[in-house]
Formats: structure tokens, sequence, C-alpha cells
């Protein structure tokens, strides 16, 4: 099986490159900086170095926020027939803290209060009412640089003046007293592979690595890993950093990483993680190359033997976008339904029909 990694080439990156040389019988070390995206009426082309990027089996596609369109378009392009551990989708809600916020909203994972507000007045009037201190923060910040801490109302309206001349969109939330530790989980598909309990630097608050933190191994309880698990799978990631506060509600989400650092939670941990990512790579790619193969066996029997409008019974094993269920390509063959067609759907518990109006 063919493989590529496409990323920045940071240490990370090579060091999750020669992990997957282990397991797929060719890797290609692709750099995000030397691609193309072309979207026309007849088609999206990806081109690296000018030329048409080759077919993979499986593609791990990542990078920082700047690039989330390019990394948005190159997973869409390669959506049906190559195995993509981050979701199109993924780039959009995990580079940006507010639609991550939105989107764990909605799979009901815990996080801390969090406002966002359109106008400097509105802003004003949450600050007028929040507990001090209270955290600003930009949606796209990483590695801490894009919190800020404001100890009190004054603090918190000079800042406000200062952000104000950046034109920058910001979140206002709730500051948890953690005595500047949180946890870092990374997940790779159902489980949480390694997670470290990192702590500031003495006089800092920030507990991000590149900020000076130090990480130490912890053993997470059940409870706290399956809230890393929905967050990664709320935003269409099977393999990112989530990170968590642990509060006296309990562990709630502050953000979740598509690319993170690996060196610091390996050293942390002793856990080789990007042999973790690497071996979990080869073995969903080769679901998904053998799972394309009985699709298609299953396309030509069913072409074969479709006749006038009788009704045709498929067994398959559901296939689940994030918690979207997405239905084999064979039903759009036989139901002839197109995109963006109104239909009713009927569900009930183990039971779910679509039809024409
Ligand atoms: N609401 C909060 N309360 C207390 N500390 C916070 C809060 N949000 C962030 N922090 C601290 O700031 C660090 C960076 O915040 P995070 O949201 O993860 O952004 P980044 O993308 O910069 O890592 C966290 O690791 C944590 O130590
Ligand atoms: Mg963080």
């Amino acid at each position: 099986m063919k493989a590529a990694l496409i990323s920045m080439g940071s240490k990370s990156s090579q060091m999750t490159l020669q992990a997957m040389k282990k397991y797929f019988d060719s890797v290609e070390g692709i750099d995000l900086r030397n691609m193309e995206v072309m979207v026309g009426g007849k088609g999206l082309s990806i081109l690296y170095n000018g030329k048409p990027l080759q077919k993979y089996d499986g593609i791990y596609a990542k990078g920082s926020f700047r690039y989330a369109p390019l990394l948005r378009s190159i997973t869409t392009a390669f959506y049906d027939t190559t195995y993509m551990p981050l979701k199109p989708n993924s780039f959009t809600l995990g580079h940006d803290k507010l639609l991550t916020h939105l989107a764990m909203q909605r799979n009901k994972i815990p996080m801390p209060d969090t406002y966002i507000v359109s106008s400097r007045a509105a802003a004003k009037k949450i600050l007028n009412q929040v507990n001090y201190p209270v955290i600003l923060k930009f949606p796209q910040g990483t590695q801490g640089k894009g919190v800020m801490f404001a100890e009190s109302f004054a603090a918190a309206s000079s800042m406000l003046d200062a952000i104000e001349t950046l034109k920058n969109p910001f979140l206002i939330q709730e500051y948890i007293e953690t005595e500047g530790s949180d946890i870092r989980a990374i997940v790779i598909g159902d489980k949480v592979a390694a997670s470290m309990k990192r702590k500031a630097v003495f006089g800092e608050k920030r507990a991000n690595i590149h900020a000076g933190g130090k990480g130490e191994p912890i053993v997470l309880d059940v409870h706290t890993k399956k809230i890393a698990v929905n967050a990664a799978k709320a935003i269409g990631a099977e393999i990112c950093a989530i990170d968590i506060l642990e509060t006296v509600k309990g562990p709630e989400v502050i953000e979740a990483n598509l690319s993170p650092g690996l060196q610091g939670i390996t050293a942390a941990t002793k856990i080789d993680v990007a042999d973790k990512i690497a071996k979990y790579l080869y073995e969903r790619t080769k679901e998904f190359v053998e799972k394309g193969k009985t699709t298609e066996t299953s396309k030509l029997f069913t072409d074969l033997s479709i006749k006038g409008g009788a009704e045709q019974q498929i067994v398959s094993n559901l296939d689940f976008r994030s918690d979207r269920i997405l239905l084999p390509k064979i039903v759009t063959n036989i139901t002839k339904f197109d995109e963006g067609q109104e239909v009713v759907i009927k569900a009930q518990k183990g039971k779910v029909t679509l039809e024409k109006p």
C-alpha cells in the first residue's frame, strides 16, 4: 500500500514519516507549501510542484491554521478514493476555537463558558458581568500566543481597546483555576494513545510546552478519556490532541489541535506516539482499501441485478463521518437520488427510510 504524509515537514512530521515507512510499502513526504489547488467547472485538481498529485491509498494531511483552506481542498478532492484520518471539515472546525466550541457544544462536550461578541459595546457589557480573572482569546492562536489573562475589568477593558485596533475576532472565556496546568490527550481513533499533564513555568499561566511548560505522564480516568475521544469525533478528526482543564465540575475541553507536536508528549510519556499513529494509519488504510474492493463487487452485482424498480437489499456495515451516517454509493445508484434533493426521512430506533415526498 502507498501512503503520503502532507505536512510542513516539522520534526514531529519527520518522526511520523519515518514510523509510517515501517508499515507501508511506500511513503512519500509531501511539502504542503508546494501544493496548489485548482477549482473549476470541470473539477478540482490538486498539484504538487506543478504536476497532478498521484494516487495514494492513504493520505495523512495536516498543517497550521494558515493552510486550513488548502488542507480542506486537498482532503475534499480525495475524500471518496483515499483513506484520510482528518476529514475536510475538521480543518475548518479544528483551526478555529470558536467553531471547535460550537461543534463540541452540539455534541455535549463540557467546556468553559465562552462568549462571542461582535461589537466593543457588547464586549464591555459582558466584561462588566463576568468574574475575574477572565480570558480573552484569539480563535486562531496556537502555542499559547493568542491567550490573554485579565485580572480585573480595568485590565480586560484596556486589552479590549488594543484588540480592537487589530480588527481580529476574539472570544471571552471563563477563567479556570488550575494553577497553570492543563491536560493534553493524544486521540488516535477511539482511544487516548498518550496523555500528559503540563505545568506552566513559574509566573506563567499558559501550560503550553512552547511557553516553557513541562509535561509529566498522567493516567486519565475513563470519563476524561471519553470526553477527549468524543471531542475529536465532534470535529471529524481521527488523530489529534485535545487540551483539557480539570475543573471542580469535571474535565472541560479548551482546544483541539490537528497537528500536535510529538516531541514533548513522547519525552514525557515514553510512548512512541509516532509509531502508534503510523500503525493506526496503516490499519485504517488497509480497511478502507478492502472495503472499496467489496463495494466494487457488490456494485457490479447490483448493477447486473437491478430490474425496473424492484427493491434491493444490501447488507453492509454502517460507515460514519464524524457522527453522521454515510450510506454506500450503491444506494445512490439504486435510488437515483440527486445531491440536494428533497426527501422525507423517517427514523425510529433501529430503522430509517428515505423517500421522495
Ligand atoms: N479558560 C481558561 N482558563 C484557564 N487557563 C486557560 C484557559 N484557556 C486557556 N488556558 C491556558 O492557556 C493555554 C493555551 O490555551 P489554548 O486554548 O489551548 O490555546 P493554544 O492554541 O494557544 O494552545 C492552555 O494550555 C491553558 O494553560
Ligand atoms: Mg492548547
